[in-house]
């Protein structure tokens, strides 16, 4: 949000009174909130709002309803100003429908790249309602050269980091898909979940479904700003792998790629001899799931799993396959799906430069055994001796913990402490050194597990 009311509404009250993530709920960043969800969410067709993801740029804003209003602005007729209840009078609309951060399975990729590491948990399934955007864009009433609608949250940006803004192509925006939710799961949205107004946009990555919206603007040029035009692209086609690639070269992520995820066995697990129960969901942009496939050995031969009965144009599909492995081995088994324009997903990840959209298949290596080996004693995590610049340079804005989930060369530490630098990090140039090398030993590239 760039206006003068940030002052009002930025803080953290609403993250405090929300109480942060739920048991479970494996912790990307604590502040910005970037919380994953936990496996085991794979499990229910309407992912509870405790177990779903929650990915945020900025702070959670404390939005207060009191003092907060809708405003359309721009190549309109008539600019509106309208409080929730005035917004409510419109008809209400509900849906189900995946959400996933485009940055889904960004901690799979090899060579890794910086940015949160998540793995297959920053996606759920929930029942949004609210109204049209087509019908507050109409009330408004378009003005005739209208390209495309901009939207702007409460959230503020933190240090000199941009804000987070971002536009939908009119034809989206104009889609009857296309909602300003006010309620999640029957429920009015929680903080961390753009109460009280988040754009939802079925189909097409998160980074299009901005949360707290309060100003909406028909604008009559493209918008350039840097979550446009920097951030959320991707190569029109696969590049070599660890390369750079000029972000004008690349395109917006838009539609949400088809994938499956294997979500009862853990991967490197080990199983007691018996019949299993394999289980997870699958999903895919706007044609539906048809079809998701196992193979318990390793490709070699693919079996039909069966599919859960609920279903709605965007939500996922729940899927089962029971399988008695045939003896006891190790098996590596894979799932792949399929939806109604006969896409499927890749055997290997194609690497791209911010690690967005990954959709390989994914392979879960299961131990069948009656005599499971002991697990080896861990070794005691060795005491790290943290510099203090790290503490005075890196850790006001966040906490540790986007840091250390990263697997980055020494380059890339360099540039991530300058992105920051820029971002508004204070950091003694004589102390810069000591800072990417701690960076490079402790954070560096290593497998991914
Ligand atoms: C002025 C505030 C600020 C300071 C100081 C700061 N950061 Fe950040 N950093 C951010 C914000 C905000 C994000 C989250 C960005 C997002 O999610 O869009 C972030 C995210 C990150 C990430 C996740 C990857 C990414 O690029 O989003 C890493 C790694 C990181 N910071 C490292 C550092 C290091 C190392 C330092 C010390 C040199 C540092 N930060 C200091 C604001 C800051």
């Amino acid at each position: 949000m760039a206006s003068s009311r940030r002052a009002i509404l930025a803080g953290l009250g609403a993250s405090l009174l929300w109480g942060g993530p739920k048991t479970g709920m494996r912790v990307l960043s604590s502040r910005p909130e970037d919380f994953e969800m936990p496996m085991d969410g794979f499990g229910s067709w309407i992912t509870p709002v405790e177990k779903f993801f929650v990915r945020s740029h900025h702070y959670t804003p404390d939005v207060k309803l009191r003092d907060w209003k809708l405003s359309v602005v721009g190549k309109v007729s008539t600019p509106l100003v309208w409080t929730l209840d005035e917004l409510k009078k419109l008809p209400r609309v509900e849906l189900v429908s995946v959400l996933e951060c485009a940055g889904n399975g960004r901690g799979l990729y090899q060579p890794s790249m910086p940015g949160l590491q998540w793995r297959y948990g920053a996606v759920g399934n929930a029942r949004w309602a609210g109204v049209r955007l087509a019908d507050v864009l109409r009330k408004a009433g378009l003005q005739p050269g209208a390209v495309e609608v901009l939207f702007d949250g409460a959230d503020v940006a933190v240090g000199a980091q941009p804000e987070f803004q971002r536009s939908l192509p009119l034809k989206k925006a104009l889609s009857p898909s296309t909602i300003l939710a006010y309620e999640m799961n029957g429920e009015p949205l929680d903080p961390a979940h753009g109460f009280p107004l988040r754009l939802v946009v079925p189909g097409w990555a998160g980074d299009h479904w901005i949360k707290w919206v309060m100003k909406i603007e028909v604008r009559d040029t493209e918008f350039e700003g840097f979550f446009m035009k920097t951030a959320y692209r991707i190569p029109p086609r696969p590049v070599l792998p660890g390369s750079a690639v000029d972000p004008a070269q690349m395109v917006p992520v838009t539609s949400l790629s088809i994938k499956s995820v294997l979500a009862s066995h853990a991967d490197q697990s080990t199983v007691a001899p018996g019949p299993l129960q394999l289980t997870g969901a699958a999903w895919s942009h706007a044609a539906p799931v048809v079809a998701v496939e196992v193979s318990p050995d390793a490709g070699r031969t693919w079996k039909p799993a069966t599919l859960g009965a609920d279903r709605a144009p965007f939500a996922w599909r729940l899927w089962e396959f029971p399988w008695t492995p045939p003896g006891e081995a190790f098996y590596t088994i894979l799932v792949r799906a399929r939806n109604a324009l006969g896409e499927t997903q890749p055997l290997e990840p194609e690497w791209n430069p911010s690690g967005y959209s990954h959709n390989a298949v994914q392979a879960v290596r299961l131990h069948v055994t009656a005599t499971p080996l002991s697990p080896a004693a861990s070794p005691a995590p060795g005491q790290i001796v943290r510099p203090a610049t790290l503490e005075q340079s890196c850790l006001t804005c966040h906490t540790l913990e986007p840091i250390e989930q990263q697997r980055l060369t020494r380059a890339q530490w360099e540039r991530e402490v300058e992105k920051m630098q820029r971002w508004g990090a204070k950091v003694r140039p004589e102390l810069k050194e000591v800072l990417v090398d701690f960076l490079a030993n402790h954070y560096g590239v290593r497998p991914v597990r």
